[in-house]
């Protein structure tokens, strides 16, 4: 399951991180050897974590400038207050039991009339599944497809998690590098499609780097994968994780990967555009035009149920039925993504201005960006590696932070600059 980028990632991140000490110089392991082997991958991970817990109790909170976690800084919209406050007064009964697995007849129906509004094709209910988190649903989608050792191509760099979902149900990633500006390289993609090739699994607006895919590219990405469904004589599904679709700039909307491709699923949450990733609340969509979408939206269903999620959180669903067009205030991401790219440019720092998401993923000024990462956290900064999401030279800045953040961070990321360049 290992590429060999990954096997490289992996050693030079352990020749960096020790393992955690509860894992040293055991024998008999009480958890499972692949279980041990993803704590010690995850373990540089932790470091930085405790690293930074550890830099706020010595230095203070408001001295320590963490842009290591996707955890939004917004609160919530205060429609989803006001919701929340008229659902606890809701007189009816049973609003906390057991449902159909799908989720709830009204949530899926909004999400259907807010998904009609963006495609070319209208969907119903019945083409939603409600998930726990966009996790979920890609957890669901996954288990519904994949026999094992089938492969999943995905454009880098992207969220490793994927790479623990893919393994959950027996999957093998296909990594396939993005162009330097974050696009698509379709050449590349289509010459890691093999007749194991089961799906391709995009993330657009993109997590580490921002980027948003341009219509004319998923058009070009569905005619390649209509062109090898024809040749496999099965579909090569295209699944499109969208998360962050509603976090845009510049006047810019993320083009329909539906319309761009019969065989496609979005995978989504309100985790990021309602500020609610604790919540646990997303969905699952098929193309209404899918073939086979029957069966397929009812291996999701059981999925949904065996995964031992049963249903996503009842309380959730029935809130984000009334807010599935709404989110947060998007030009304050603007404005802290402008402050970000402006500050760090005048550093010298080099990088590609994001269409979206709240992540920014510069190059680091030498190749090692561990140590380059390591030198800001000298400076109180915290960042993440770009090796740790297949996109080594480079970093990402998570600025889903308070402005204060950025500002007082500027001086730091300066001096690091200076000292390397
Ligand atoms: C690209 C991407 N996909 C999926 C997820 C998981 O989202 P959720 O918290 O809704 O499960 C995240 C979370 O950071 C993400 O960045």
């Amino acid at each position: 399951m290992k590429s060999g980028l990954e096997d490289f990632i992996y050693k030079k991140i352990k020749s960096d991180y020790i393992s955690p000490s509860f894992l040293k110089g055991r024998k008999n392991m009480p958890v499972a050897k692949k279980i041990q082997t993803s704590m010690e991958k995850s373990s540089w991970i932790r470091k930085m974590f405790e690293e930074g817990i550890a830099r706020k109790a010595k230095f203070g909170a408001e001295n320590v400038f963490d842009f290591s976690l996707g955890n939004p800084n917004l609160e919530p919209p205060i429609s989803f207050k006001k919701t929340l406050i008229d659902l606890v007064h809701d007189p009816n009964p049973a609003l906390h039991a057991y449902m159909p697995n799908a989720g709830l007849a009204a949530t899926r129906k909004a999400v259907a009339e807010h998904l009609s509004k963006q495609n070319r094709n209208p969907s119903s209910p019945e083409d939603i599944v409600m998930t726990v988190g966009a996790g979920g649903a890609l957890n669901v989608v996954l288990k519904t497809l994949l026999n094992p050792g089938d492969e999943v191509v995905i454009p880098s760099p992207y969220f490793v998690e994927y790479n623990f979902y893919l393994d959950n149900h027996q999957g093998v990633p296909k990594v396939v590098k993005t162009k330097t500006d974050f696009s698509l390289d379709l050449p590349a993609l289509e010459s890691a499609i093999t007749d194991r090739t089961k799906a391709v699994l995009i993330n657009s607006p993109n997590n580490p780097t921002g980027k948003v895919y341009g219509k004319q590219d998923l058009q070009a990405l569905g005619e390649l994968l209509g062109v090898y469904s024809r040749k496999l004589g099965q579909p090569v599904y295209l699944i499109s994780d969208e998360p962050y679709r509603k976090i845009v700039y510049d006047g810019i909307s993320v083009p329909s990967v539906f319309d761009a491709y019969q065989e496609s699923f979005v995978v989504t949450s309100f985790s990021k555009d309602l500020s609610l990733p604790g919540e646990r609340i997303g969905y699952a969509a098929v193309n209404p035009e899918m073939t086979d979408k029957g069966m397929i939206v009812g291996g999701m269903v059981l999925c949904n149920r065996v995964l031992g999620y049963v249903n996503a959180p009842a309380f959730m669903q029935r809130a984000v039925a009334h807010l599935v067009d709404e989110s947060v205030d998007i030009s304050l991401y603007q404005g802290k993504r402008d402050m970000l790219c402006n500050g760090l440019a005048d550093c010298g720092y080099t990088f590609e201005k994001p269409g979206g998401a709240f992540y920014l993923f510069p190059e680091t000024p030498i190749e090692d960006d561990v140590a380059f990462v390591q030198a800001l956290q000298e400076e109180n900064i915290l960042t993440v590696p770009g090796s740790g999401f297949y996109g080594p030279g480079h970093m990402r800045i998570a600025y889903c932070v308070d402005d204060r953040t950025i500002e007082k961070a500027m001086p730091g990321f300066e001096r690091v600059m200076k000292k390397y360049k």
